[in-house]
């Protein structure tokens, strides 16, 4: 059974709650390659994960910074996740599709807790009173030198991997 999205994990934004919509199919999907031991169709959904989780961590800190948000220990949190992230990755391609039932639960088991219990539940759900304040389609829009801001910490996050 894949995992699903449900109210109770709206944050009180359409972004950020689309944002996790679409990661948890993403996770979906890396979780069946993880149950499928295909290594090439596991390094694509890895790579898709990691590119949408940047994206969606630049989603979340514009949004953040609109709002007021003190934004700096979501920031550490998700450098240490892309992190984990790409070690976790690197272990199963390592082991070339070469893994027991146990293993599979225990690494399928590991992404449901940490995008589901740890980031939407625990970290994300933080910024729900200071998104309430606002109309749920809120979302702060960009100018040119934000862009650049923003496009640069998402460059920052992948070089420090
Ligand atoms: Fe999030």
């Amino acid at each position: 059974m894949g995992l699903t999205w449900n109210k109770q994990l709206s944050v009180g934004n359409a972004v950020i709650d689309s944002d996790h919509k679409n990661l948890i199919n993403i996770v979906n999907s890396v979780r069946n390659a993880i149950r499928s031991r295909d290594s090439f169709i596991l390094s694509e959904a890895f790579v898709r994960f990691e590119d949408w989780l940047c994206i969606h961590f630049a989603n979340e800190e514009r949004i953040a910074h609109a709002v007021n948000f003190d934004f700096s220990g979501h920031r550490q949190e998700q450098q240490y996740a892309l992190c984990e992230l790409q070690h976790l990755r690197d272990e199963l391609v390592a082991k070339g599709g070469i893994w027991s039932d146990g293993a599979t639960e225990h690494f399928t088991g590991f992404l449901k807790n940490w995008l589901i219990d740890d980031h939407i539940v625990r970290l994300d759900m933080l910024m729900k009173p200071a998104l309430q304040v606002r109309d749920y389609t809120f979302w702060p829009g960009w100018k040119d030198d934000e862009t650049n801001h923003i496009a640069g910490h998402t460059a920052n996050l992948y070089l420090q991997l």
